[in-house]
Formats: structure tokens, sequence, C-alpha cells
């Protein structure tokens, strides 16, 4: 079967930075450290006055599409996947393409756009999709763009404010890809749950403890159903594990998770069982409270182990160093998190071709999947063209009255105009409303 995956990524942040030990702790009274190891982020990502979800979405496709040299007649398909969507019709990949064909030559009239909505699991679902098109025989030789973008702002005061973002990633996804090829076996864990949910409305409501654990038994269902067809993983075998990161100390959880059960029954366990003994077994405990109790008591002495650490320090800890510089992107998330796995792969000079990653996306709402991809000969090469550290670099730090009045200017239930912080460059900015209530921008040179 031919390969396909993404041949080419490339990321967008918003161009505004909130320090959360520094600002955003202060302000709420709260220790620094809960945010730095508690939560495990240093800052989070806003967008300017004159930045949404389609300017930060076109402004990652229009790098990627110049870099690659790829003009509209090579796209047959854009998808956008977003959690911000502000009109409940047209979807954002119209005003992308939009934007797009403004400063390329040719149209995308013959492209199939769309747009996904699956709370964060829905740029991975989006990703599948485009991977089907072209396994199909539907592509006629085109590639797919799927762009995951958003907004990830909460209302003023709810606990997910210390881990709001703002950015989008473009995906260009073809047969024989450059980056990464896909797996086609796929594990799926998903329920009817109401963790996380915005019923028309801006900002999400959110039981944020209960979103914490339906994550994780949603990623562990996925996992089972993947190991059903794609056997058993192995430490071993897996090079990183990108999850979907709506702050790193949830993935820590998610990490530990997988590892305990990726290691049982293997020779790790034993290995490990002379320091901290074996597994509790559930059919071993009469009780569940019991149980549970030995869970957490196993996993505490777990995470102890230098076995452990070395796992965590190699397989999970690369994937979480963009997320703390940018909190959560929701849709883009889990496609930032394999980025920065590649990208330390590269400042480290690991040898990753032919590796493979497992990547976890998670949607509340709720839904968990998982799949395989295999690192490309060419992923050097797609990394090293990133310029994110210098986007990162770039952002305009917010005092706390900027943050106030950058959050108000984004409520759509409030009319705030604000002058932007920063000035754009070679970007697509917002430039004001049509006749239609219709979203309007241009290209800043
Ligand atoms: N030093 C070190 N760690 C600290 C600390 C300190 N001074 N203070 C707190 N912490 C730790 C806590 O122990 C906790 O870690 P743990 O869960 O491993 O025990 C972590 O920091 C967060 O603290 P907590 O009190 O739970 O934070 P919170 O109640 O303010 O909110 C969420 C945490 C996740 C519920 C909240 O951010 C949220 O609602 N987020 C949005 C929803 C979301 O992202 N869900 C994830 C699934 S999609």
């Amino acid at each position: 079967m031919t390969a396909v995956g993404i041949d080419a990524i490339e990321v967008w942040t918003g161009n505004l930075k909130l320090d959360l030990p520094g600002t955003f702790a202060p302000q709420k009274g709260e220790d620094p450290e809960k945010y730095t190891k508690g939560l495990g982020l240093n800052a989070s990502s806003f967008p300017d006055s004159y930045e949404d979800i389609v300017t930060m979405g076109a402004n990652a496709a229009y790098r990627l599409m110049d870099r690659k040299g790829l003009e509209p007649k090579d796209i047959g398909r854009i998808d956008v996947a977003t959690e911000s969507a502000f009109d409940n019709s047209k979807p954002v990949s119209t005003y992308v393409a939009g934007c797009l064909e403004g400063v390329f030559d040719g149209d995308f009239h013959h492209a199939n756009k769309g747009e996904r909505k699956f709370a964060c699991i829905a740029g991975t679902q989006s990703l599948d999709d485009a991977c089907n098109w072209i396994r199909a025989g539907r592509n006629r030789g085109r590639g797919a763009l799927v762009i995951a973008t958003d907004t990830a702002l909460y209302a003023r005061g709810d606990a997910g404010e210390a881990t709001q973002g703002a950015g989008a990633v473009a995906m260009y996804i073809t047969e024989n890809p450059s980056l990464v090829e896909l797996s086609t076996e796929q594990g799926y864990g998903s329920a009817d749950e109401t963790d996380f949910l915005k019923p028309n409305q801006q900002f999400p409501s959110v039981d944020g403890k209960r979103s914490v654990q339906v994550y994780l038994a949603r990623m562990r269902e996925a996992l089972e159903d993947y190991e059903s067809v794609a056997g058993d993983v192995h430490p071993d075998d897996i090079a990183f594990i990108p999850f979907h990161t709506p702050f790193p100390g949830m993935v820590r959880k998610a990490g530990m998770l997988g590892y305990r059960h990726i290691t049982r029954d293997t020779a790790i366990e034993d290995d490990l069982a002379a320091e901290i003994g074996r597994q509790p077994r559930e059919e071993a405990f009469d009780d569940e409270a019991a149980y549970h109790d030995a869970l957490r008591e196993y996993m505490s002495a777990l995470k102890g182990t230098d076995r452990y650490a070395d796992w965590y320090g190699s397989t999970i800890d690369p994937t979480l160093t963009l997320s703390r510089e940018v909190g959560n992107w929701y849709t883009g998330s889990v496609h930032l998190a394999r980025v920065s796995a590649l990208k330390h792969g590269l400042e480290n000079e690991l040898e990753l071709a032919g590796e493979r990653v497992l990547v976890g996306s998670y949607g509340s709402g709720a839904q968990a999947e998982i799949h395989a991809e295999t690192i490309q000969d060419g992923w050097r090469e797609e990394i090293a063209a990133l310029n994110i550290d210098e986007q990162l670099a770039s952002r305009y730090e917010l005092t706390w009255a900027d943050y106030e009045e950058i959050h108000d200017a984004h409520n759509h239930d409030m009319d705030v105009d604000i002058e932007p912080r920063t000035t754009p460059e070679a970007e697509f900015v917002f430039d004001g409303w049509g006749p239609m209530g219709e979203r309007k921008y241009r290209f800043v040179d």
C-alpha cells in the first residue's frame, strides 16, 4: 500500500504572550509553581486585536505553501478543524481559501472545503479524513491542506483561564510524505460525556476535574482498541508519544497511565518488581477502592524509579517543550506536540528516520484516538525549516492591564476596540466587517 501521511507542517502562534508565573500568578494570589510545576506551563499565547482563527490558520498555511512552492492547483481539499468557529454555516476554510487566493496565483474552486468539529480531536479527525481521501484514490494527484486553528479562551475567573492559548498548525497531506506516514491501524475510546462544552456560547462550560478523568478513561480505551488491531505496544518500539496537551501536567498523568499499561506482563514489569513490586491486578481485589489505593501506591513508587524517569524524559517530555510556552491550542495541540518532539530530535541530532511515534489525541465530549506514525527520511529538513523559536521570541509580553483589555477585545459579547500591541508583517490581518456580517481580511506585506 502507498504510504500516506504528513508531507509538511507549519505553525503560527498568536503574537502576544502572557507570563503565567510572573504576571498571572500574582494577580490570582497563587504560588507561581502551581503553573510551572503543577500545570507545567510558563506562558500562554494570545491573539493580538487583528488576529483570529482565520488569520492564524491562513498564516500557517501561507508559510507552508510558500516554503513548499505549492500553488492552489496542488491542493484538492482544505479542511479546518476548530472549536472557536464564529459562523454556524460558512466554514472557516472558505475564509482561509479566500485569504490564500489573494496572494497565490490561481484559485481553490475545485477543492473540497469543510470544517470539522469534535473539540480538540477534530484536527486529528481532519488528518484522518485527508489520508482516507488519498487512500481511496480520489485526490487526482493533489494533496490536502489540514488546518487546526483555535483561540482557546476561557471566561475570566474560570479555572481553565490558566491554560489558555492561541495558535494554528497547518499540515499538507500527500502520498509518499516527507515527514511521517500514518498507520491504518487506529484505536478509539468514545462516549457521550459532558466534561467541556460550548452550547452556542463563546467560552466553554467546563468541569475541569472531570475532564481530566474523562481524558484518561477514553485514552485507555483507545489504547486497548489500538492494541486489538495493531498488537501490543512495547516501550522500546516507540520513540515519542505526543498526546493532546491541554497543559503538560495532563500529559504527565497520561504518560504514567500509558507506561503502566504497556509494561504490564513484560520483562520491564519483572525488572521493576524487585524495587516496587508487581502491578496490582484487579482480579486480586474484592473491593474496588482497595484496588485503586494499590494502583495509586504503585504509580507513586513507579514515578520514583530511574527506569520510568528515563522513559518519560526521552519519550514524553520532549513533546511538551512548545506547549509549556504557548498553552492550549485545542485542535492544534497534539500536532504541536509532534513538532515539539521532532524539534527535540533535530536539536539533539537523533537518528529518527524509520522510528515510530504513537499519537494520542483527545477531544472533550468525548473521544480519544490512537494511531502510529513512522518518521520519514525528510523529517530533518522539514523541521529545520520551521521558525517557531523566532515566533515565540518575538511575541509582545502582556502586562495584566493589557491582558484584561485583549481578553475583552476578543469577547464576542463586548464591543471593545483596542490598539494592536504588535505590528503585522508579511501576514494576514482581520480588516473589519462586510455588509452581511462577514469578516474581512487583507495581507500586510
Ligand atoms: N507547586 C506545585 N504544584 C502545584 C502547586 C504548587 N504550589 N499548586 C498546585 N499544584 C498542582 C496540583 O497538585 C495539581 O497537580 P495534580 O493534578 O498532579 O495533583 C496541579 O498543580 C493543578 O492544580 P489544581 O488545584 O488541580 O488546579 P485548578 O483546580 O486551578 O485547575 C484544571 C486545574 C485542569 C481543572 C483547570 O486548569 C481546568 O479546568 N482546565 C481546563 C480543562 C482542561 O484543560 N482539561 C483537561 C482535559 S481536556
